[in-house]
């Protein structure tokens, strides 16, 4: 039976983060009004960190005032402090994001905090933004592989996932932020979480390095998860994830689940033409 599996676009998030040249949010949005028109839920399209630290989100806000919201789509952003929220808020960011890690050496390399500490940061941005009505997303990074500390324990992701969960994020967005896992360690993985958080709230996030991504979402698929991250043509990585690559690619997930028998409601039209404006993009 055709069962439904939501892509949720991080493309020019994740994807644009990582781009050496300044894109101007002229480009950025073009490239979110394209996606506005391929049939995503969520488009995360903002992230509301310090300039410092990623110099290419710093015209958030400018994106999310120069789009032309399609209705039945939510914009979503990064927040990783108060601060990040207030900002979203203001932005008009319709769900926001946490994201933390399951191992110390990303944590600290990426939002400068250990991993206690950030969970401590977190729990007022969940509060406010749920106060808000918004929904939070919870990600966790480094699932099964960090750049710093090697292999990460399943039980450390699970430790994360729910604390996270158990603060109020409606949703649990796992990262395998390297994209060097293995289809078992991925498994391994799941089975702690899924021990700890129902699966309809957990999102799968492959980045593509060693291109098993989309290995690994069939692996997430028969655990039960129905909600996997993209990036509209492979766009991406994380700056402090030193050569790791993008996400899944869109295009190639959409279709890879069509060919599974499932649906994702996207056209695939659409989202060629979105490919195509996302590699003019890159540097
Ligand atoms: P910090 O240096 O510890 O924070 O950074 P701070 O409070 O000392 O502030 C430092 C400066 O940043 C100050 O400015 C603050 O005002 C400013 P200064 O006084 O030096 O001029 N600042 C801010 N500015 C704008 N917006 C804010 C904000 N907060 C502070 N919200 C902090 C801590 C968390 C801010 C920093 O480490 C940071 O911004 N990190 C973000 C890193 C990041 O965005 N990484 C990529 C996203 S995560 C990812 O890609 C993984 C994911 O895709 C999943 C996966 O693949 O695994 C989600
Ligand atoms: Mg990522």
């Amino acid at each position: 039976m055709a069962e439904t599996v939501e892509i949720v676009e991080v493309g020019p998030r994740d994807g644009l983060q990582n781009e050496a040249r300044a894109i101007p949010v002229s480009e950025k949005v073009a490239l979110v009004d394209c996606l506005s028109r391929a049939g995503f839920r969520r488009i995360e399209c903002a992230s509301f960190v310090s300039p410092k630290w990623v110099p290419q989100m710093a015209g958030s806000a400018q994106v999310l005032a120069g789009i032309t919201r399609a209705p039945g789509v939510l914009y979503t952003a990064l927040t990783p402090n108060l601060r990040g929220l207030e900002d979203a808020l203001v932005a008009g960011a319709d769900e926001v994001a946490v994201f933390g890690a399951a191992s110390e050496g990303f944590s600290r390399a990426n939002i400068n905090a250990s991993i206690d500490e950030s969970l401590a940061r977190f729990r007022p941005v969940v509060e406010t933004a749920r106060t808000a009505g918004l929904g939070v997303r919870g990600y966790v990074s480094c699932v099964t592989h960090c750049p710093y500390d090697g292999p990460v324990a399943p039980a450390a992701v699970a430790r994360v996932a729910a604390e996270l969960f158990d603060m109020g994020c409606t949703e649990i967005s796992l990262g395998e932020t390297l994209g060097r896992a293995q289809p078992e360690e991925v498994g391994a993985m799941l089975d702690a979480v899924l021990h700890e958080i129902p699966v309809e709230h957990v999102a799968g996030h492959f980045h593509d390095t060693g291109g098993r991504a989309l290995a690994n979402v069939e692996r997430a698929l028969s655990h039960g998860l129905r909600i996997f991250d993209a990036s509209v043509g492979g766009l991406g990585g994380c700056p402090y994830a030193p050569g790791a690559a993008g996400n899944v690619a869109t295009g190639a997930l959409a279709a890879h689940l069509a060919g599974l028998g499932h649906e994702t409601g996207l056209d695939m039209e659409v989202l060629a033409e979105a490919g195509a404006l996302a590699r003019e993009m890159r540097s």
